[in-house]
């Protein structure tokens, strides 16, 4: 969850560590911290609780010594909370090392203790400390840095990246990692770690994916990548396909407003070079062809928002491929004992790719001998290269902790995926495949005429901002949308909200309803050949009668609706299974500027962190 940046080269790091952890923020924002080696070989630190800002206030009070060496963190708290203590960089016990953490230490207790048994005190809450104390004393005992780091990392149990640099090797920082993200970009006399590329777009585009289980060691003029033995690994570099205005504001108000403009862009992202004319290319599942044709199951697995992807992608996978999916939560899923055989395909979806709780899921599935396909939008994360072949949606970066443009972008994938799969199986005949793809690259236009319905939501939220609850209810596709409308509100507004299955209300939640209690209602198009349209309006009704406020999200021009809504949202004409990335763009809408009224930062919302890599 944590943000890390690395920097060596010239004596400006803390601009290119500030820079830094500025993208990173989104990563974690309880507190933040650097540790520089100066001009003249001291190591100097500064850290403070609260956000980023806190700490750029702090040193431009009192300015710190700038140096060529550096390290940064922005925190999202496990062990201890969020204090200036608590904030990493954490130091060795003679202050000449600093390391900063990402992950968690799962038998941090056990090493403390014995530190402790050797004469060792702590400071801090957090298990960082523990590695920072090990660390400095496994420098005492020679060999350099990168060689103390890896007789610590084979002690270390869970999932962690560490940086650290040592006083008495002003030019180098290590880093390694384990199950938690780490990339190297390289400079041109400078070099720089970061958990993710966004530590150094806007100074370089060239970067390299370290692997699980490896350390790197960067000066100015070269970088070392071996595994935890110190056996010399080579890894491949790659280029940043999106440069460091992506992820910039560009002048809206918030990157959630941003992303969700984007929308249109980042379905049509996904989508290109891959639909030609009526046929569909995916050359990345090469390596999964053969499997394709053998698989007699699909386990799709993803947390939050993806997960909502996941239940969409599975009423599109067996209608047009004919085989059995199930959805599974990625926290659930090895929990669950399940049954997975060399048939079963196992498809994660991570915006990240590094959400700890899918990843773990992965390599359980990979153990349990299934075929694993993956759905990401970050290039080189953990989970799409740990899988058999990854999809990915090419959202560009998603900056708000909120997910928006790569829900929409999920879909379009799973979607393109469905109808590959329906081509490889022989389920769909060419027609209907190229029927599907048109729809499917219609989407774009029809998100750019949703956006334009924005400044009436945003009256709406105003009016609303005192809402105690909202309920949501929608009907097959409808209801993974009810779902993510829920989610969206309570993480950025922090009101109560639910999504429910509108045939469930009778079941039970329609107990909640009581005069004025608004609801937001996924009405099915009227074209629907299942004919929920009808069932979903007398849901309406039934909830009316008992006084709900309705707001329903409908097909442009469905009459049927109108006399029982006390609001209407229109949106295109569409498929059935292709509403669903139309109608969930108001409630993103509606619940970014609901939080907005209530004086709320939509971007990094209280308690949460983009990137989830803790389990
Ligand atoms: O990076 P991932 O797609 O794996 O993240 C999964 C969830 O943590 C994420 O979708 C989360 O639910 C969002 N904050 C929702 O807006």
């Amino acid at each position: 969850m944590c943000g890390i940046v690395g920097y060596v080269g010239r004596p400006k790091s803390l601009e290119v560590l500030l820079g830094g952890l500025r993208r990173l923020e989104y990563r974690g924002y309880d507190s933040a911290g650097v540790a520089i080696i100066t001009e003249e070989g001291e190591l100097v630190t500064r850290k403070r609780a609260g956000k980023l800002q806190v700490l750029v206030d702090d040193l431009a009070a009192e300015p710190l010594t700038d140096g060529s060496t550096g390290i940064g963190h922005t925190r999202w708290a496990t062990h201890g909370g969020p204090t200036d203590v608590n904030a990493h960089p954490h130091l060795s016990r003679d202050g000449k090392l600093a390391l900063i953490h990402n992950g968690i230490i799962e038998n941090f207790a056990e090493l403390r203790a014995e530190l402790l048994a050797d004469g060792y005190t702590f400071e801090s809450e957090t298990d960082t400390e523990v590695a920072a104390k090990l660390l400095g004393r496994e420098y005492e005992a020679g060999g350099g840095l990168a060689a103390a780091l890896g007789r610590v990392v084979v002690r270390l149990e869970g999932a962690f990246t560490l940086l650290a640099l040592h006083r008495d090797e002003p030019l180098v920082v290590v880093g390694a990692r384990r199950n938690s993200p780490l990339v190297i970009g390289l400079g041109d006399g400078e070099n720089f770690l970061g958990s993710d590329v966004a530590a150094f777009v806007e100074h370089t585009q060239r970067a390299v994916a370290i692997g699980q289980d490896q350390i790197v060691t960067i000066t100015p003029d070269s970088v070392l990548v071996t595994d935890f033995f110190g056996t010399r690994v080579i890894p491949s570099e790659f280029q940043v396909s999106w440069d460091a205005s992506a992820a910039e504001k560009g002048g809206w108000s918030s990157f959630m407003a941003k992303e969700i403009s984007e929308q249109p862009e980042a379905v049509a992202n996904t989508l290109r070079t891959r639909i030609h004319h009526d046929r569909i290319e995916l050359p990345e599942l090469a390596g999964l062809e053969e499997a394709l044709t053998d698989i007699d199951r699909i386990v799709i697995i993803a947390c939050g928002t993806a997960s909502y992807a996941g239940m969409l992608g599975k009423y599109a996978l067996e209608k047009w491929a004919r085989i059995p999916v199930e959805v599974q939560l990625s926290h659930e899923f090895r929990y669950s004992e399940p049954v997975l055989t060399p048939r079963t395909l196992v498809v994660s979806i991570s915006q990240s790719g590094e959400t700890m709780d899918t990843l773990m899921a992965v390599k359980y599935a990979i153990e349990a001998g299934a075929a694993t396909l993956s759905i990401c939008n970050t290039q080189g994360a953990t989970i799409a290269r740990e899988s058999d072949a990854v999809i990915y949606t090419h959202a560009g970066p998603e900056v708000a902790v909120a997910s928006t443009k790569a829900f929409v972008a999920q879909i379009a994938a799973l979607y393109l995926f469905g109808l590959h799969l329906a081509r490889v199986r022989g389920t769909l005949s060419a027609p209907a495949i190229a029927e599907a793809l048109e729809e499917l690259s219609g989407i774009p236009a029809k998100l750019e005429q949703v956006l334009l319905t924005s400044t009436r939501i945003q009256e709406l939220a105003k009016w609303m901002s005192d809402s105690r609850a909202v309920l949501f209810l929608g009907r097959h596709v409808g209801y993974p949308v009810a779902l993510e409308g829920a989610l969206k509100l309570k993480e950025l507004a922090y009101i109560h909200a639910e999504g429910f299955a509108a045939g469930e209300l009778k079941h039970g939640p329609i107990a909640l309803i009581e005069p004025g209690q608004p609801v937001f209602v996924i009405v099915p198009s009227p074209r629907d050949p299942n004919s929920l349209h009808a069932k979903v309006v007398s849901n309406i009704q039934e909830i009316r009668a008992r006084g709900a406020r309705i707001l329903a999200v409908a097909e442009q021009g469905d009459a049927a609706v109108l006399p029982f809504a006390d609001e209407v949202i229109p949106i295109p004409l569409a498929g059935a299974l292709f509403e669903p990335l139309l109608a969930v763009v108001p409630l993103q809408i509606f619940a970014m500027e609901l939080a907005t009224a209530k004086g709320l930062d939509v971007d990094q919302p209280r308690n949460l962190a983009k990137s989830v890599t803790v389990e």
